[in-house]
C-alpha cells in the first residue's frame, strides 16, 4: 500500500508563479509517489479574514488555481477543511493533549507577540485564540487523514513537530498506536523564483508574476523586470539575470543554451530578453488561465468537485475520530 501524503492550502486569491514552481507542482507531483490528498484550509483562512466574500473568493480561486494547474481529482482527495467536521471534533481533543507551552513556543504567535512588544502594545493585542491553537488545528488536519507525509517549506516544520508531539502524547497515553505519527518532508529540487526585482518571489515583496493574468497584464508585469543599465551590444551574464533564471523555468534545454548563447554575444538588449521571456511564459500559462476562467465560470461544477472530494475524504476522518474516541472513554453523538 501506497504511503499517504496530505498537503493543506491555504485560501488565496492572487496565485503567482512563484507559488506554482515553488509550491504547486511540487506537491502535484508527490501524487505519482503517494496516495495524495489536497484541502483548502478555510478555517484556518477565517483567523486572518473576516470577510465572508473575500474568504469564499479566496477559497473558490485558490481550488479553481490548483485544478487548473492539474490536480486531477479522480486520482487524489481535494475537499474544504470545513466539509470534514470530525476534523474539530478531532481538534478538541486533541487540545486536551497539548501543552499549553508548546503553542506558546509556536513561531506564528512568538512573532505576533514580538511586534507588539516592539510597538509597546499588550503582547496579546489582536491575537486570537485561533492564530494561538492553529498548531492544533493543524495536527487535526494531519491525523485525521492517517497521513504518513507532510510536504512543507522549512517554515512549517516546527507545526509538523508539534503533531508529532500531540499524537505522541495520545498514544502515550493509551499504550497504543491510536493515531498515526506523520513525518514532515521537505522537497528538494524545488525551483528558486526570483520576483520582478531579483528577490524571492511573494506577495509581500509586490514582486509577483501572477499567474493568471491575462495575456496582456502578463507581457506588462514582465516587461517591468529590472535590469541594469548594459547597453544592448554589450555581452550579458544569464546566471545573474533574473530575466534568464526565470525563462528557465518555462523553456526546455535547448531553448535555455539558445538564450544563454544570445546573452554572451552581445546584440542582445534586455527587451529581447523580456520578449523571449514573455513567449516561452505565455506558452505554458494560457492554457492554464483558460481552464482556470473556465472552471471559475461554473461555480456548481466547482463545488461539485469540492463535494465529491469531502464524500472521499469524510469516512476516513470518522475512522480515525472513531478509533480515538473509544480509546478516550467519549462516546459522541449516539448513532
Ligand atoms: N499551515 C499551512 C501553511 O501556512 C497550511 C496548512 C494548514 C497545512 N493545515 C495543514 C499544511 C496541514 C499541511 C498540513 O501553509
Amino acid at each position: 500500500m501506497k504511503e499517504i501524503s496530505l498537503t493543506g492550502i491555504k485560501p488565496t486569491g492572487d496565485l503567482h508563479i512563484g507559488n506554482y514552481f515553488g509550491a504547486i507542482r511540487p506537491a502535484l507531483e508527490l501524487a505519482a509517489t503517494y496516495d495524495a490528498r489536497y484541502f483548502i484550509a478555510d478555517y484556518h483562512g477565517l483567523n486572518t479574514m473576516k470577510s465572508p466574500e473575500e474568504l469564499r473568493t479566496a477559497t473558490r480561486q485558490v481550488a479553481a488555481g490548483w485544478l487548473a494547474a492539474g490536480l486531477d481529482p479522480e486520482k487524489v482527495i481535494f475537499y474544504r477543511q470545513s466539509s470534514i467536521p470530525e476534523i474539530f471534533e478531532l481538534s478538541t481533543m486533541l487540545a486536551a493533549f497539548t501543552a499549553k507551552g508548546l503553542m506558546n513556543r509556536a513561531h506564528a504567535y512568538k512573532d505576533a507577540v514580538q511586534k507588539n512588544r516592539e510597538r509597546g502594545e499588550d503582547p496579546d493585542a489582536g491575537v486570537n485564540v485561533g492564530l494561538f491553537t492553529y498548531p492544533v488545528l493543524m495536527a487535526a488536519d494531519i491525523i485525521a487523514f492517517d497521513s504518513d507525509v507532510v510536504p512543507v517549506g522549512k517554515d512549517q516544520v516546527q507545526h509538523i513537530e508539534m503533531a508529532q508531539d500531540i499524537a505522541g502524547s495520545v498514544n502515550a497515553n493509551y499504550g497504543g498506536a491510536i493515531l498515526k505519527v506523520p513525518r514532515a518532508v521537505i522537497q528538494e529540487n524545488v525551483a528558486l523564483v526570483p520576483g520582478l526585482d531579483g528577490r524571492k518571489m511573494s506577495k509581500s515583496y509586490d514582486n509577483t508574476v501572477p499567474l493568471f493574468a491575462p495575456e496582456a497584464a502578463l507581457r506588462k508585469t514582465i516587461m517591468r523586470i529590472a535590469t541594469n543599465s548594459q547597453a544592448v551590444d554589450e555581452p550579458k551574464d544569464p546566471e545573474t539575470s533574473q530575466i534568464f533564471q526565470l525563462y528557465q523555468l518555462f523553456a526546455d534545454k535547448a531553448e535555455q543554451e539558445a538564450l544563454a548563447a544570445r546573452y554572451r554575444s552581445g546584440g542582445m538588449g534586455w527587451g529581447h530578453a523580456k520578449e523571449a521571456l514573455f513567449a516561452v511564459a505565455d506558452r505554458t500559462l494560457a492554457p492554464m488561465r483558460e481552464r482556470y476562467r473556465a472552471i471559475l465560470e461554473d461555480i456548481p461544477a466547482l463545488e461539485r468537485i469540492l463535494a465529491l472530494g469531502a464524500e472521499k475524504a469524510r469516512p476516513l476522518a470518522a475512522g480515525t475520530l472513531a478509533r480515538f474516541r473509544k480509546a478516550a472513554g467519549v462516546d459522541g453523538p449516539s448513532s
